[in-house]
């Protein structure tokens, strides 16, 4: 087996083909979606939520990224791993970002990045594509920056949906070879899919893009309240594992567990 590459992801393009992307922030999950086929894993700083603990993406700090990455990729076989850099690795420049994505690259293995920002980001992308490490762009909803956007559907004024077009022609210009879009009216993500040679990635965009990814936690039912209105949920592991949790605490309580089979003599 090899690995899914960044021209598999060009050809899917050509082909017409959509595809799925999921995140995963450990080695077991992430076995369990190569398994299943999933050619793109990101290892998202939505960690910051679903798995450290914090309210949002913005303290995940480098070496959280590294860990974690470094997990994922040793998990899996087959799929492209896409390490995020997180907020304050690649702001400061291209200089900057060269470093943090180059740890990911040597340390976790990862066989490519995802920054947020189209036109703010370009020399970084720029940078990192020319030392040969594939770049994947987040336009849209940047949660980075969330203490200047909040959290809402972003493109949906004229002047804003022409910057995003541009943000996404600035990021494939730049060497780009995917663009994810966060939480953008559907019509607009279809009209920057139809623009690009790159695939997009919709996460609450509509149908009409390339590619779609969601947060697997989301995707899994094990996402604790309320989750986004564009995620889809395919299972019910919160409850499942709650469920087994509790049987197995009964267990214990009543004396079922250990039984026989379970014990030594
Ligand atoms: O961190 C993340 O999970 C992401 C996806 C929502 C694209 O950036
Ligand atoms: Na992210």
């Amino acid at each position: 087996t090899r690995r899914v590459t960044v021209h598999d992801i060009a050809a899917a393009k050509q082909r017409g083909e959509k595809w799925p992307m999921l995140t995963a922030y450990d080695a077991m999950t992430a076995s369990v979606f190569d398994e299943a086929g999933i050619p793109v894993l990101l290892v998202g700083d939505s960690m910051g939520n679903c798995h450290l603990g914090y309210d949002t993406t913005v303290p995940v700090t480098l070496d959280e990224m590294a860990i974690l990455s470094a997990a994922v990729v040793r998990g899996t076989r087959r799929a492209l791993i896409v390490g995020d850099l997180p907020f304050g690795s690649y702001q400061e420049g291209p200089v900057q970002a060269l470093r943090s994505a180059t740890r990911l690259v040597k340390e976790a293995g990862v066989g490519a990045v995802k920054l947020e920002g189209g036109e703010r980001s370009l020399p970084q992308t720029e940078t990192l594509v020319q030392a040969g490490i594939p770049v994947m762009s987040h336009l849209g909803l940047t949660p980075q920056s969330v203490n200047t956007m909040g959290y809402r559907v972003q493109g949906r004024a004229d002047e804003d949906a022409h910057r995003l077009l541009r943000d996404a022609k600035a990021a494939q210009d730049a060497g780009a070879f995917a663009v994810v879009l966060e939480l953008v009216p559907a019509e607009l993500a279809a009209e920057v899919t139809r623009s690009l040679h790159v695939p997009t990635i919709g996460i609450g965009a509509g149908a009409g893009t390339d590619a779609q990814v969601l947060v697997w936690t989301d995707m899994a039912g094990l996402t604790g309240g309320k989750v986004p209105r564009f995620t889809k949920q395919y299972a019910d592991l919160r409850r499942t594992l709650g469920d087994a949790a509790q049987a197995f605490a009964d267990d214990v309580a009543g004396g079922a567990f250990p039984a026989e089979e379970h014990s030594f003599h």
